[in-house]
């Protein structure tokens, strides 16, 4: 083992699924991770609500403390993995001015505070590691902070929240209804009792004011992101997208509009079966990244879990350990570009449109008309019999690009047609 250095103390907050698993890992791996280091990581103490909890892995009671003060000032690196802005917020402020570096899981912390937190650090001459905050396992902070350091991103678009992934690939490949298969994510672990964060895209809208934030070197609050959850996807969307050979997604779109703004948006999204997203199955997450010189990239794996999410924490650790030895400059976020965000009335894309109608002549070209009024071109229409009784048949319609203010002049107009006996909901579309 080599360790030229006296040993580098670790201060643990938090030990749940995955403070826990990095405990884990520390001990376990101790000899090969000071070879990598040079110097041996040493857990200072793990900060706990409650010493009696039950974890998944047991860690000794020796290490286990309800004083963060003492966690804190005694370390060298903090990790952070407590979730949620109070007290975290504060703990990190005392970590940073305490001069250690901090790595952190906290994607509410960085879409939140994120602005005054890399402020602090760089006035005090730290870092803020946060991998783990988007995506779980997935590597991206580093590749988008580092390794695409010098390139030009357009447009970031991710399967970042696995829940909503798992139900919404549930509904397709199975038939079920958002219920029954939101019902079998909480079943399976995945969902939370009060599953709003993740069905209501929440969870997202945080993971993409941070990529926005990075990607375009602007401050991005989690407010400034536009956010629609899945809860009115239904077995009727998935289907007629499923026949117009696409598949739903809730995407994070983060965009640079032109020179000058950007966008990030959270919504259910159709996606070409084609599109590389769209083989994201289950409680998968992805990230795909346009860049101006790289092109197209992808990044996939797993988005969530304890010990895929404590690979990403260690992998900070080990990269704070090593500035700890060598030193080198602080790399906190840059936000020179300022670029303004756009609101999603602003924002230009395809979207898929369903309507019940009449069933009489002349209804196809009222409907027609309307799209023409507003100057939203028409892609492809599909029209379906609901059964052979009825007097209305469903139509579903893809445009071509189209700003939001004029898409919802057209829903305000379905609404009061009398030939439209029900509009039933629209979907945007990504990725054509
Ligand atoms: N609840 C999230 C998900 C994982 O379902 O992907 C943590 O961000």
């Amino acid at each position: 083992m080599r360790a030229d250095y006296r040993p580098i103390r670790i201060g643990l907050l938090g030990a749940g699924s995955v403070g826990s698993q990095v405990f884990k890992l520390i001990q376990e791996d101790a000899d090969e991770l000071a070879n990598r280091i040079g110097a041996q990581l040493q857990i200072s103490g793990v900060l706990v609500r409650s010493l009696d909890a039950s974890r998944d892995y047991s860690i000794p009671k020796e290490f286990l403390t309800t004083d963060a003060e003492s966690v804190i000032l005694g370390s060298d690196i903090v990790v952070e993995l407590i979730g949620g802005i109070q007290p975290a917020l504060d703990y990190v402020r005392m970590a940073l001015e305490s001069g250690s570096d901090v790595v952190t899981a906290n994607k509410a912390l960085l879409a939140n505070h994120g602005p005054e937190i890399f402020e602090l650090a760089e006035r005090v001459g730290a870092q803020v590691y946060y991998e783990a905050s988007v995506a779980g396992a997935i590597p991206i902070i580093r590749p988008l902070r580092e390794s695409l350091a010098g390139d030009t991103v357009t447009r970031i678009m991710g399967i970042v929240n696995g829940t909503t992934n798992f139900i919404l690939d549930q509904m397709e490949s199975t038939g079920a209804s958002f219920d029954a298969a939101l019902e079998q994510a909480q079943q399976l672990g995945y969902a939370e009792a009060d599953p709003t964060a993740d069905v209501g895209g929440f969870d997202a809208a945080a993971k993409a004011a941070i990529l926005s934030s990075l990607a375009f070197h602007t401050e991005v609050h989690i407010d400034d992101v536009y956010t629609e959850g899945i809860e009115k996807i239904t077995q009727l969307d998935i289907e007629s997208a499923k026949d117009a050979g696409y598949t739903v997604k809730l995407l994070a779109v983060c965009e640079r509009v032109d020179d000058d703004s950007i966008a990030a948006r959270v919504h259910p999204t159709l996606i070409p079966q084609t599109h590389p997203l769209a083989s994201v199955r289950g409680a998968f997450n992805a990230v795909f990244v346009e860049s101006e010189a790289s092109g197209e990239l992808m990044f996939y794996g797993a988005g969530a879990g304890g010990i895929e999410t404590a690979s990403a924490v260690l992998g900070d650790v080990v990269m704070a350990a090593k500035r700890h030895l060598g030193g080198g400059s602080t790399l906190n976020e840059s936000t020179h570009a300022k670029l303004s965000i756009l609101p999603i009335e602003d924002i230009v894309t395809r979207y898929q449109v369903s309507l019940e109608v009449k069933d009489e002549p002349g209804v196809l070209a009222v409907i027609a008309s309307m799209f023409a009024e507003l100057e939203i071109s028409v892609e492809t229409l599909e029209q379906s019999t609901i059964d052979s009784e009825s007097e209305t048949v469903l139509l579903t319609v893809i445009t071509h690009e189209t700003s939001e203010r004029s898409l919802q002049k057209l829903i305000e107009k379905l609404n009061q047609s009398e030939v439209v006996a029900e509009f039933k909901g629209q979907v945007r579309v990504e990725g054509v």
